[in-house]
């Protein structure tokens, strides 16, 4: 297994682009199967889940490949409607093909996607709305969720909770209902606005993502060809500009959407950064040392996201003072802070909340990487320790970010990755 060994001590200084969002990309790949037309996405990141995602919609049937970040799909060859257990079991995010497989096959065969590091993760919220909606699916019955539906009918939806995958899994089933659908509660992410944005590119009648309430209009045939640009990551943008506040380094960042990052940069400069925003970049200098954050709590979009929890502990675990960081969203997702502590932090876990007290460095060790933001934050940690950290378990990293090491060792870090046996 690959290790990243990375040796603390520099100040990163530099430039980096921001790659294409992993989280925008899945959605409009399963979004891809609709239009059974061709599908040109530029701005993809080179992920394993992105490539799993090409690799499902191949067994499908369609013609899918990625060259030099653009994925182009024809979905008109598609011919099966069973996801492979062992790829669906990958990644979880495979639910989100039982939307557009039901609206356009009117039926599906698909390996329950089960939890993973962060939380149990159920689907119920996912097959509640589609039930609604007039599909049969029969829940997990040895393993296997069996959907059908002759056709989809629109209805009014309220989501127990702004679900990221529900809304997006109601919006791909809903554009060929009879009739209007209505998701309220609905989640508001920057990429689900990029999934309408997608949608409508193909002549889907969608509006109101970004707000909580979105409405599909239903019934449209035949949607057209796509050529569509997916929008910048923005927690990849978090965590490179984690990695100037826990260094006290210099970062300019460039290709992000600076609106997508409201809470990031709050609680930042909140915890003493200098960020100055462009139009679609910025500047982040970290300080001398970080001051602790009273209160944080991950919140559904636009609060504080739960996918950078982990890396701003990370920060403030060397932070003067002592923060509370609350996690509202995943049920376990502090198992990275077990591994910051062996590098000398100071963190109480009691349920769902993280009391940091900041100690005045940390210490390079041996440490696991299980699951991928948490390993995000061991390589922060990294960064900003005495000595060396060898993180294993950085296939978790690999799967949200793109060539984290060679990117990092652009601005000054001394980070390389090291293939077993090496
Ligand atoms: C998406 O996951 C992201 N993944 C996650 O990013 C992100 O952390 C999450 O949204 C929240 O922002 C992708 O977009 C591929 P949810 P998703 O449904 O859709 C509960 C990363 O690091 N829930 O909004 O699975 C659920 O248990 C990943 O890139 C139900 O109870 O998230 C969780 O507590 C990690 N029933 C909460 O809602 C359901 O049917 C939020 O989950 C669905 C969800």
């Amino acid at each position: 297994m690959a290790k990243i060994i990375v040796t603390g001590g520099q100040k990163l200084k530099g430039e980096l682009r921001v790659e294409g969002a992993k989280n925008a990309v899945l959605p409009i790949l399963a979004a891809t199967i609709l239009n059974g037309g061709v599908n040109v996405i530029k701005n993809c990141p080179q992920l394993k889940d992105v490539g799993i995602m090409l690799e499902i919609l191949k067994r499908l049937g369609c013609r899918a490949g990625m060259k030099n970040g653009t994925i182009t799909v024809d979905s008109s060859t598609l011919n099966s409607t069973e996801i492979p257990a062992e790829l669906a079991m990958e990644m979880r995010s495979s639910i989100i093909l039982l939307g557009p497989l039901l609206a356009r096959c009117g039926k599906v065969t698909i390996s329950y996607p089960g939890g993973c590091e962060i939380g149990p993760r159920p689907i119920d919220l996912h097959l509640k709305s589609l039930k609604l909606m007039g599909a049969k699916v029969q829940d997990v019955h040895r393993g296997f969720i069996y959907g059908e539906a002759e056709t989809l009918n629109g209805y009014d939806i309220q989501l127990d909770y702004p679900s990221v995958g529900a809304t997006e899994n109601i919006m791909l089933a809903a554009v060929f209902a009879e009739g209007e659908t209505y998701i309220r509660n609905a989640a508001k992410e920057p990429e689900i606005v990029d999934l309408q944005n997608y949608l409508r590119k193909m002549g889907a009648d969608v509006q109101g993502a970004g707000t909580s309430v979105i409405r599909v209009g239903g019934k449209k045939k035949k949607l057209c060809d796509v050529e569509h640009q997916v929008i910048p990551d923005r927690i990849v943008a978090g965590t490179y500009m984690v990695t100037a506040g826990i260094t006290g380094g210099q970062l300019h960042l460039k290709d992000i959407v600076p609106e997508h990052l409201g809470a990031v940069i709050y609680n930042l400069r909140d915890a003493g950064c200098r960020i100055n925003i462009e139009k679609n970049a910025l500047t982040i200098t970290g300080p001398a040392r970080p001051r602790a954050l009273d209160t944080l709590r991950t919140l559904p979009y636009p609060g504080f996201p739960t996918d950078m929890q982990a890396q701003i502990v990370a920060m403030l675990s060397i932070a003067r003072g002592t923060s509370v960081v609350v996690e509202t969203v995943f049920e376990n997702r502090f198992q990275y802070a077990e591994e910051l502590i062996k590098m000398g932090a100071n963190i109480k876990l009691q349920g769902r909340i993280a009391v940091v007290k900041g100690v005045r460095g940390l210490t390079g060790t041996f440490v696991n990487a299980r699951d991928l933001r948490g390993g995000a934050a061991l390589v922060l940690a990294g960064l900003a320790a005495d000595g060396e950290t060898v993180i294993s378990g950085t296939k978790h990293i690999e799967r949200g970010y793109e060539k984290i090491e060679e990117r990092l060792s652009q601005v000054g870090a001394n980070i390389r990755r090291v293939e077993d046996g090496q």
